[in-house]
């Protein structure tokens, strides 16, 4: 099997990489104890933007695997970046201090450019409005576990598709298999951008583009629910946009009994489920799927650093 030197948008993995990082996904999973199998090894984490999931579950993963984590607080405040330092120049020198790094940049692309100067494998955590493959994988994860299946599903995408890059990236990720039906809906002002659009068409992928939620709910197996992201656009668009799109106790149980609500997280408003329901109801599946992301951080990493 092709092993990655870098993982940084979703196009990279085939069929057989990501049922591969399942199967060990679901190897971590299940274990109690975990083999050091990363014992001596160093992973860089270097966040240039705020996280709570990507940033802590990938140092728990590691931490797990046996190896070290090494890190900045806050790297666009607190690193050279302050002084002026291009991501280039950073990573030509702190590659030589890790076995790993894994960056969230706001720039698009730049993470790209900073794989092309490792000496080790990088990671994209999250480059601007770019793609966020990790989250992605495990996305993709989670619709297998509770779906059961990676084929013949429809899928909402909903909210900030046009700076989403979660949903980017799963979109990227769902046009390598068979079946899978496409509805975004978003604001006229969020709209899912042409590339993505184009990489559907090209891989058979059926979408549409919808604007009422509750005619899409009673048909999606998964409805993947976004935030509208504030940092990321003018007020003026914010104000168009947000709060256009909430799951809430009215239309909640317009879904199948076995479908499911996604969230790739923070959510901020635009799902208002009382926290029973969240506990208790199957189909909210959001917790469940940031769990999802320490299993699958620890397949990529064993799959990036173990050689
Ligand atoms: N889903 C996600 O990327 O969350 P964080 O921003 O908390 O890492």
């Amino acid at each position: 099997m092709q092993r990655l030197k870098h993982f940084v948008e979703s196009q990279q993995l085939n069929r057989d990489i990501i049922f591969d990082l399942f199967r060990h996904a679901d190897r971590f999973r299940s274990q109690k104890w975990v083999e050091p199998i990363l014992d001596k090894k160093i992973l860089m984490t270097l966040f240039y933007e705020p996280s709570t999931r990507t940033r802590l579950s990938f140092e728990s993963a590691m931490t797990r695997l046996g190896g070290h984590v090494l890190t900045t607080e806050n790297a666009k405040e607190f690193s050279s970046a302050v002084k002026g330092e291009s991501i280039e120049d950073t990573i030509r020198v702190v590659s030589s201090y890790a076995h790993c790094i894994v960056i969230r940049h706001h720039e698009n692309g730049s993470i790209k450019r900073a794989a092309e100067l490792s000496k080790v494998p990088v990671i994209n955590a999250g480059d601007g409005s770019g793609q966020h493959p990790t989250q992605a994988l495990l996305d993709l994860y989670t619709i297998y576990k509770e779906i059961g299946r990676i084929r013949d599903i429809k899928v909402a995408m909903v909210g900030d598709l046009k700076n989403g890059r979660t949903t980017r990236s799963l979109s990227y990720l769902l046009g390598k298999f068979p079946n899978i039906q496409i509805t975004f809906i978003s604001a006229p002002n969020l709209k899912m951008s042409d590339d993505v659009k184009t990489y559907l068409a090209r891989h058979n992928v059926k979408f549409d583009e919808g604007s009422k939620l509750g005619v899409v709910l009673p048909e999606v197996d998964v409805v993947y629910m976004t935030r509208i992201q504030k940092e990321r656009m003018g007020e003026k668009d914010y104000k168009m946009a947000n709060g256009n799109y909430i799951i809430d106790e009215s239309n909640f149980n317009l879904l199948k009994p076995e479908a499911r609500i996604m969230h790739p997280l923070p959510k901020v408003g635009e799902i208002k489920l009382p926290v029973d329901v969240e506990e208790k109801d199957p189909r909210v599946a959001y917790f469940r799927q940031a769990e999802n992301g320490l299993y699958v951080r620890m397949a990529v990493l064993e799959h990036l650093i173990r050689r």
